[in-house]
C-alpha cells in the first residue's frame, strides 16, 4: 500500500510512488550495464529563417534490456535523436556512446524499425529477414536457418514465402522487427513503428512486441507520440519539449510487469497518464487564445436556407 499523502484529491497515487516490487525492479535495472549513453547531445539545422535548434543538451542513458520510450510534441526532435543514434545523422554538439564506444555512422549493433515500410518489395519475407545477415557475410544456410527462427518468433511462419505486397501492415512491421532482430543488435531503434496501423492491429503489435522483448536480450529505444503506448511499453519515458528539443523529465513507469492492456485503467497507469498530459499539454496552452482559424473559403454558392 502507498501512504495516504501520496494520493491527491482525485484519488490517484503520485506517479512517482512505486510498489515495492516495482521499486526493486528499477533498483536492479540501474545496476545493469549502460548500453546507450547520450551525453549533452545537440543538433542545429540551418533553415530558411536561420538556425533551428532541433535538440539541445539532451542527456540520458539506457541500460541493458531496458525499454525506453521517447515522447514529445511534433517537431521536438524525436526522429532527429533516433536518427543520430542510428548513425544516419550527426550531432552538432555532445556525443553518444554505444557500449562505451562513440557512435560514428551506422552499424549492425543497431537494428531499426521505422514507420514507413522499409521492406524490399521484390524479396520474400524470408529473403528480407536474411538480407542483413548476408550483408554481415553470414553464410546462406546459417542465414536461412536464423531467418526461419525469427520469422517463427514473430508468428509469420506461414508467410515466409510471401512478398510484402501480400502482407497486412502489421505483418510488414513484424517482418521488419524480425529482420532487425535477426542481426542480433545491441539496441533496437523504433521510430513510431506502429503509427500507420489501425487501432486494433496496433494493440496486437504492442502486446506482441512486449512478448518478444521479454524473450530476447535486447534493449529498446522506442519513439511514439501515443502517451498510452509509451506507458504500456516503457520502463522509463523520456519526455521532450519542443523549440528547442530538451529533456523535460525522465519518468520511471510505476505500472508493474508483465503488462497488459487491462492495466490502462489501473491507478498507476492513470497517474502516469495524467503526468504526461500535464507535460505534453500544459493547461496554460489552453488559454493562449482561440484555436487557429483555417482559411477556408466557400467554393460553391448555397442558399441561405441551407445554414
Ligand atoms: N534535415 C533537416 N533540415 C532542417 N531542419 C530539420 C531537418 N530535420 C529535422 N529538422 C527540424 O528539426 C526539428 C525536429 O524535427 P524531428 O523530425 O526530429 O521532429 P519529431 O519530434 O520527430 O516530429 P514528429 O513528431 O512530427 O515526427 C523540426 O523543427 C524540423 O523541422
Ligand atoms: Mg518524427
Amino acid at each position: 500500500m502507498t501512504s495516504p499523502h501520496l494520493h491527491d484529491t482525485a484519488g490517484l497515487p503520485d506517479y512517482r510512488a512505486q510498489a515495492p516490487a516495482v521499486a526493486e525492479r528499477f533498483r536492479r535495472l540501474r545496476e545493469r550495464p549502460v548500453v546507450l549513453e547520450v551525453d549533452r547531445l545537440g543538433r542545429e539545422f540551418s533553415g530558411e529563417h536561420g538556425m533551428v535548434t532541433a535538440l539541445r543538451e539532451v542527456s540520458f542513458s539506457v541500460h541493458r534490456r531496458e525499454f525506453v520510450c521517447v515522447i514529445g510534441p511534433s517537431g521536438c526532435g524525436k526522429s532527429t535523436l533516433i536518427r543520430m543514434v542510428a548513425g544516419l545523422d550527426h550531432p552538432t554538439s555532445g556525443r553518444m556512446l554505444l557500449d562505451g564506444r562513440e557512435v560514428a555512422g551506422p552499424g549492425p549493433d543497431r537494428g531499426m524499425v521505422f514507420q514507413g515500410y522499409t521492406l524490399f518489395p521484390w524479396l520474400t519475407v524470408t529473403q528480407n529477414v536474411m538480407f542483413g545477415l548476408e550483408m554481415q557475410r553470414v553464410d546462406r544456410g546459417t542465414a536461412e536457418a536464423r531467418a526461419r527462427e525469427w520469422i517463427d518468433l514473430v508468428g509469420l511462419g506461414k508467410f515466409a514465402k510471401h512478398y510484402p505486397a501480400q502482407l497486412s501492415g502489421g505483418m510488414k512491421q513484424r517482418t521488419a522487427i524480425a529482420r532487425a532482430l535477426a542481426a542480433n543488435p545491441r539496441i533496437l531503434l523504433m521510430d513510431e513503428p506502429f503509427g500507420a496501423l489501425d487501432a486494433q492491429t496496433r494493440a496486437q503489435m504492442q502486446t506482441h512486441l512486449m512478448e518478444i522483448w521479454r524473450n530476447v536480450d535486447v534493449t529498446i529505444l522506442f519513439i511514439t507520440h501515443d502517451l498510452d503506448e509509451a506507458i504500456l511499453l516503457a520502463d522509463r519515458i523520456l519526455v521532450l519539449k519542443a523549440n528547442p528539443g530538451e529533456v523535460q523529465e525522465l519518468i520511471e513507469v510505476p505500472v508493474p510487469r508483465p503488462r497488459s492492456l487491462a492495466q490502462v485503467t489501473s491507478p498507476e497507469f492513470l497517474a502516469t497518464r495524467r503526468r504526461l498530459d500535464e507535460l505534453i499539454h500544459p493547461p496554460a496552452a489552453a488559454h493562449e487564445g482561440e484555436p487557429e482559424k483555417l482559411p477556408i473559403v466557400r467554393l460553391t454558392q448555397v442558399g441561405d436556407d441551407v445554414e
